[in-house]
C-alpha cells in the first residue's frame, strides 16, 4: 500500500497485462512459479475475465479444459503440463492408473466446484450469436455428460446432494471442517506420529509454495501431509468410485460445491435450451431434487448452511465461506436467505474490514492469514457479489464490490488477502484475482 490510488482503468490494464503473461498458449496458469499447470475453476473464472478483451482466447480456455475430461464425463482439476520438468507432478497422480482417464494428457484425478456453464455462458454473451451457437454445439454435449457424471458417480443414493472424496475438490483445500474431519477419520499413524513428536518442520523440501512463500500463509505441514495421504489413498484404489466408497470412511456433502452445482445446472438448462440440445428427463430430475435437497443442510443454530458428512449424516459444525455460497445458487428459501445477508453483515463475523474472510473471524480455527483458514478470496466475493445483485441486496453487493476493488487497488492482485489489514498474501499476479477483478469494474463500475 502505497498511497498512490489507481484509477479503474489503471487497474483493468495491470489486471489485463497479468493474464497476458499467464497465458502459456493452451490455458493460462493461475500463477507463473506457484501453479504451473490449467486448473478447473481457475480457467473458468479466468475465462470470464479475458472474455472482455478477447471472447475467442476465453472460449479456447474452457474449450482446452474439455481435453482432460474423463471417459466416464468427470473433468478433473488439474490437466498437467507436459514439459519434462513436471514429470514429479504427473506421477504423483498417475492418472493413467484409471481406465477412465484420457490418452492423451495426464491429469489429477479427482473434479472442482463446476463454474463451467457460468463461464461459457459469460463468454458466449460476448460472441456473435453464429459463434456462440457454434461454441455452445462443441462444448454444451460434453458439458452435460460431466453434470451426469456427477450424478452417476457423486450422488450415490439418489439424494440430490453430491459427495466429495477429497478436500481438494471443494477447492478451498484446507478449509476447516474438511480438516477437522480428515484428522478425525483419516490420518495415518505415521502423521500422528510426526506430529506428535513435533518432526513436521523438517519436511519443507518436498513443498513447492513454502519455499517461496511464508509458511504462515500456506496451509501447515501436518495438513499438506493429510492431504496428500488423502490423494495417496484413492490413487490406490485407481480413481474407482465403488472402491473408493466401498469402507470409505470419508465423503461429505460439500454446501459450496453443492450451492455453485445448482447454479451451473440452471445456466446448464439455459444454454442447452439456446442451442437446441436436449439434456434427458432422468438429469433434469436429478437437478430438481439438489434444489430441495439443498435445504437440508440449513442450520438453524449457526443460521447458515453447513457441509455435512455423508458416512454418519452429521453437519460439520465449522461455518465457513461456503456457508454463505447458497446466496449464490438463487434457489435457497428466501427467509432463509435474508438470514444468509445478516449473517454475511455482521461484523463479529463476515464483515471485517476487507470482506469476505473464508472463515469468520469469531471462529476458533479462524487465521487471518493462513490460505483458506482466514484470508479474503477474489473468487468467493464474486460468487455471492453475483448473487447477491440477482436477489435484490444491489446495496450490500455494492459495498462488496466497492470493497473488494478496494483490496486491489490498495495492495495489488494477489491469491488472497488479510481481511483485517487488507495486506496481499500467497502467490502475487494470480490470475483468477485479475479476471474477477476486471469483471467486477467492467460490469459495475464502467461511469
Ligand atoms: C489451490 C486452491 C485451488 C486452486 C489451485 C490453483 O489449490 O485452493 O482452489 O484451484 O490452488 O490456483
Amino acid at each position: 500500500m502505497d498511497g498512490h490510488e489507481l484509477t479503474n482503468e489503471d487497474l483493468v490494464e495491470q489486471c489485463q497485462k497479468i493474464l497476458v503473461s499467464n497465458d502459456f498458449v493452451t490455458h493460462t496458469v493461475p500463477s507463473n512459479k506457484l501453479y504451473p499447470h490449467q486448473w478447473l475453476w481457475d480457467s473458468a473464472f479466468i475465462a470470464i475475465g479475458i472474455a472482455h478483451y478477447n471472447p475467442k482466447r476465453a472460449a479456447e480456455e474452457l474449450t482446452n479444459l474439455f481435453k482432460g475430461q474423463w471417459h466416464n464425463g468427470m473433468l478433473p482439476n488439474i490437466i498437467f503440463d507436459s514439459s519434462p520438468e513436471y514429470a514429479a507432478d504427473r506421477t504423483a497422480w498417475r492418472s493413467w492408473v484409471s481406465r477412465n482417464s484420457p490418452d492423451s494428457v495426464a491429469t489429477s484425478g479427482i473434479t472442482q466446484p463446476p463454474v463451467i456453464a457460468e463461464a461459457l455462458q459469460r463468454v458466449g454473451s460476448k460472441m456473435s450469436k453464429p459463434d456462440r451457437l457454434k461454441l455452445y454445439r462443441k462444448l454444451v454435449p460434453k458439458l452435460i455428460k460431466y453434470h451426469e457424471w456427477i450424478y452417476a458417480e457423486r450422488d450415490p443414493h439418489d439424494t440430490g446432494l453430491a459427495i466429495l472424496i477429497n478436500p481438494y475438490e471443494t477447492g478451498m483445500d484446507n478449509t476447516p471442517p474438511w480438516m477437522d474431519q480428515l484428522r478425525e477419520h483419516s490420518r495415518p499413524m505415521w502423521i500422528a506420529f510426526i506430529e506428535n513428536l513435533k518432526m513436521d518442520k523438517f519436511i519443507n523440501v518436498a513443498r513447492r509454495d513454502t519455499r517461496r512463500l511464508s509458511p504462515s500463509q500456506r496451509m501447515t505441514n501436518i495438513d499438506a501431509l493429510m492431504l496428500w495421504d488423502a490423494v495417496t489413498r484413492l490413487r490406490k484404489k485407481r480413481y474407482d468410485i465403488n472402491r473408493i466408497l466401498h469402507r470409505q470412511l470419508f465423503a461429505i456433502e460439500d454446501i459450496g460445491f453443492n450451492s455453485i452445482l445448482l447454479r451451473n445446472n440452471s445456466i446448464l438448462e439455459e444454454i442447452a435450451q439456446e442451442a437446441r440440445i436436449k439434456i434427458n428427463e432422468n438429469t433434469i430430475a436429478n437437478f430438481r431434487k439438489t434444489e430441495e435437497a439443498i435445504e437440508e443442510l440449513w442450520d438453524e443454530t449457526y443460521a447458515v448452511y453447513l457441509s455435512r458428512d455423508f458416512v454418519t449424516g452429521k453437519k460439520m459444525r465449522s461455518p465457513t465461506v461456503a456457508s454463505l455460497l447458497p446466496i449464490h445458487s438463487r434457489k435457497i428459501d428466501n427467509s432463509r436467505l435474508e438470514k444468509l445477508v445478516r449473517v454475511l453483515t455482521n461484523d463479529h463475523s463476515f464483515w471485517l474490514r476487507y470482506p469476505i474472510p473464508s472463515v469468520p473471524r469469531n471462529f476458533r480455527t479462524f487465521d487471518q492469514e493462513r490460505y483458506w483458514q482466514g484470508p479474503t478470496w477474489i473468487n468467493t466475493n464474486w460468487l455471492i457479489i453475483d448473487g447477491l445483485f440477482s436477489s435484490g441486496h444491489e446495496e450490500i453487493a455494492m459495498k462488496l464490490v466497492e470493497k473488494t476493488i478496494k483490496l486491489a487497488k490498495e495492495s495489488g492482485i494477489w491469491e488472497y488477502y488479510n481481511p483485517h489489514t487488507g495486506k496481499g498474501l500467497g502467490s502475487k499476479d494470480f490470475s483468477w484475482s485479475a479476471a474477477l477483478i476486471l469483471d467486477l469494474i467492467k460490469r459495475y463500475q464502467t461511469s
